[in-house]
């Protein structure tokens, strides 16, 4: 199994600001799901590790090897969906993946063979000579997959690939990735909690360039724990509570609200504990910046 080691990166565009700072990180398998809100640093961080961008401090490892200094190995072996992917629309499917696999060196009976199997991999061989103008967002998605997946790559970096994808094409991403996870190092990042529930072994939140936890999402649910709390107020006291603590569910029925909420303690007499969704848990460390300091794993 490949390994990634990322030893105190920090980058900074402009002087005085880092748009990410001492991040330290040793991988080895699974899927990581980097979380983090706008401009925490995630886009940064992965084109760092596609090799696309240097950082100003740090080193990068891949399989022992200085990847800042010999970029090529890793080069060889990685796979990357960049968060603003874009496609020629007037190619078809499989024009296109010619095309880049051409650029990736890639020719002949490997090339054909190669964009077939990446065809059946992400479920178009079906849709392979139609023009990309006439595909669907969720199938440009999938384009973009099947394009970082040619070289078949050990490390494959996926930067938000689950924004604006309808339920269906999600459940459909989420298949995709759960069955290339073997024997590959995934890095995705996302801003959806319920994408890192359905395909995550690990969790990264990072924050204002800063790695600010990192785990197991049982861990995290774990650092979590007698957090959550479930709720019926009627409007005005819900009204009353709203701007204290963190919601992450509040359905309104009639003169009433039923919500869940996190708080370390009891927000209400009434208030019932429960146990927390992973997005609760996440909410729950994020808003507890001063206390997840000392969140270090109780065990
Ligand atoms: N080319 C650039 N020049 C200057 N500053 C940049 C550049 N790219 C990113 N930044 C800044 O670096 C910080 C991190 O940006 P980055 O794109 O890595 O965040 P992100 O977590 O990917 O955000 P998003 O969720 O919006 O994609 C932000 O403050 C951003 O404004
Ligand atoms: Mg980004």
């Amino acid at each position: 199994m490949s390994v990634l080691v990322i030893d105190q990166i920090g980058k900074q565009y402009e002087k005085k600001r880092w748009a990410l700072q001492d991040f330290s990180l040793r991988l080895d398998g699974g899927v990581l799901g980097l979380v983090g809100p706008n401009g925490a640093g995630k886009t940064t961080l992965l084109r760092i590790l596609a090799t696309l961008l240097s950082p100003t401090r740090g080193t990068v490892h891949w399989n022992g090897q200085d990847v800042l200094r010999y970029p090529e190995a890793l080069r060889r072996e990685l796979g990357y969906l960049p968060q603003d992917f874009g496609v020629y629309p007037q190619l078809t499917a499989r024009e296109f993946l010619t095309y880049i696999g051409e650029l990736k060196g890639l020719r002949g009976p490997l090339l054909s063979r190669r964009i077939n199997t990446v065809l059946e991999q992400v479920n178009l061989i079906d849709d392979a000579n139609r023009r990309l103008r006439t595909f669907s967002g969720g199938m440009v998605r999938r384009i973009g997959i099947a394009q970082a997946l040619l070289n078949d790559p050990r490390l494959f970096i996926l930067d938000e690939p689950t924004v604006g994808l309808d339920p269906a094409e999600r459940l459909h991403f989420r298949e995709i990735i759960s069955s290339l996870s073997a024997e590959r190092l995934i890095l995705l990042s996302t801003h959806i909690i319920s994408d890192i529930e359905a395909m995550a072994s690990e969790v990264v939140l990072l924050q204002q360039g800063h790695l600010f936890w990192s785990g197991t999402t049982s861990a995290l649910l774990a650092d979590a724990q007698e957090c959550a709390w479930s709720l019926t107020l009627d409007v005005a006291d819900f009204e009353r509570l709203r701007d204290d603590y963190r919601m992450s569910i509040a359905i309104r029925r009639g003169r009433e609200v039923d919500l869940r909420l996190v708080s370390s303690v009891r927000p209400h007499p009434d208030a019932i504990p429960v146990d927390p969704t992973l997005e609760e848990a996440y909410l729950f460390v994020t808003n507890n910046s001063h206390d997840s300091l000392t969140l270090a794993p109780q065990a």
